[in-house]
């Protein structure tokens, strides 16, 4: 059956660890998605929440794979620093994320239908809390559903406005993937969509002139042999982007530019597209900018990063990074 869209579609079971005392529990398996919490827990008051995204997908020969869970893992302790919330042990993180791929196995959409499973990781302050403080207490949890694509079915282009809005501050949370940054990405998301776009494009939240990402991806450009990508204090470091320009350096041989990107430069990209784990690639086939509509024509280059990124996490192709994991 094929999965449609990047919804709840159900799961056998999650992964629940508590932090108390100063230490993680080693946390089980729960059939519930539901849990109490306190009315007062300083995630729901203050915001203190932080989260991953990572998928499973099932090969050909029905072998089920996840991709890079360690760079997750790695990525999800940067957030919990930054937001006063007890890492999530590496080995604890690996341990929660294959149990609850091998429970859900059954779930992992089809090789042909080209769906996955994706895991939700996250972490929350739970502790009952009036004044503005850090939690003592914590929830590390793991969810996951089958999905199907982000933005449009298949290899498909989107439409990206800029927006005067910010998701993020210039030295705040852009960098972390913190909840806040969501709730930030949801009235400019709301006004792009009712204006006929896809998503909004953010631009630096300091000087509006270069390009940040969108809500849910990085973005990559592409000119003639080079990959470029936007270096900002602002945005969240990509695994799927450092995935993709590693394909680009290694296996395209074509020359990866991390830098700041004016807005403008768009006028002279072959290929722009939005990146990430749920998004996969998708090109970008038009930026508006209040009166300005950039367009870009082709994308070739595009595919063939998405169909190499593909192959590899569907495991079609044998690859040396060390990046796919059977579960
Ligand atoms: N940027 C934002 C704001 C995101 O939410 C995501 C999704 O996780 C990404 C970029 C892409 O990151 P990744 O490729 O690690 O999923
Ligand atoms: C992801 O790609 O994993 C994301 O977290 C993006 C979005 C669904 C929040």
């Amino acid at each position: 059956m094929k999965i449609e869209g990047f919804k709840f579609h159900g799961t056998n079971k999650a992964f629940y660890a508590h932090y108390k005392n100063g230490a993680w529990d080693e946390g089980k398996l729960d059939t519930s998605i539901n849990f109490e919490i306190s009315s007062l827990a300083v995630a729901i008051q203050y915001g203190q929440s932080v989260f991953e995204g990572l998928k499973a997908y099932r090969a050909k020969d029905g072998r089920t794979l996840l991709f890079r869970p360690e760079a997750n893992a790695k990525r999800l302790q940067g957030s919990c620093e930054r937001l006063m919330i007890p890492p999530v042990p590496m080995e604890l993180f690996i341990k929660a994320v294959k149990l609850v791929v091998k429970e859900n196995k059954d779930l992992v959409p089809s090789y042909e239908s080209k769906g996955s499973l994706y895991i939700r990781p996250f972490v929350i302050g739970t502790e009952t809390v009036m004044g503005v403080r850090s939690a003592n207490e914590f929830l590390f949890g793991v969810v996951a559903t089958p999905v199907g694509s982000y933005f449009k079915d298949g290899f498909n282009s989107i439409r990206l406005t800029t927006t005067p809005y910010d998701r993020a501050a210039p030295n705040g949370l852009g960098h972390i993937k913190s909840g806040a940054n969501y709730a930030a990405s949801l009235y400019p998301k709301y006004l792009a969509q009712q204006q006929g776009f896809d998503d909004c494009l953010y631009l630096d939240p300091k000087t509006h002139t270069k390009i940040d990402e969108t809500g849910a991806t990085n973005i990559i450009g592409i000119k003639g042999n080079q990959f470029i990508t936007p270096q900002s204090r602002s945005i969240l470091p990509s695994i799927t982007n450092n995935s993709l320009q590693m394909i680009a350096d290694k296996l395209l041989g074509m020359e990866v530019i991390r830098r700041e990107i004016p807005l403008n430069e768009i006028s002279s990209f072959d290929e722009l597209g939005a990146c990430g784990t749920a998004a996969v690639i998708t090109p970008i086939e038009s930026v508006q900018d209040e009166n300005k509509v950039y367009k870009l024509k082709s994308n070739k280059v595009l595919h063939k990063l998405h169909d190499l990124l593909q192959s590899i996490q569907f495991g079609d192709i044998n690859e040396d990074f060390g990046w796919v994991i059977e579960v």
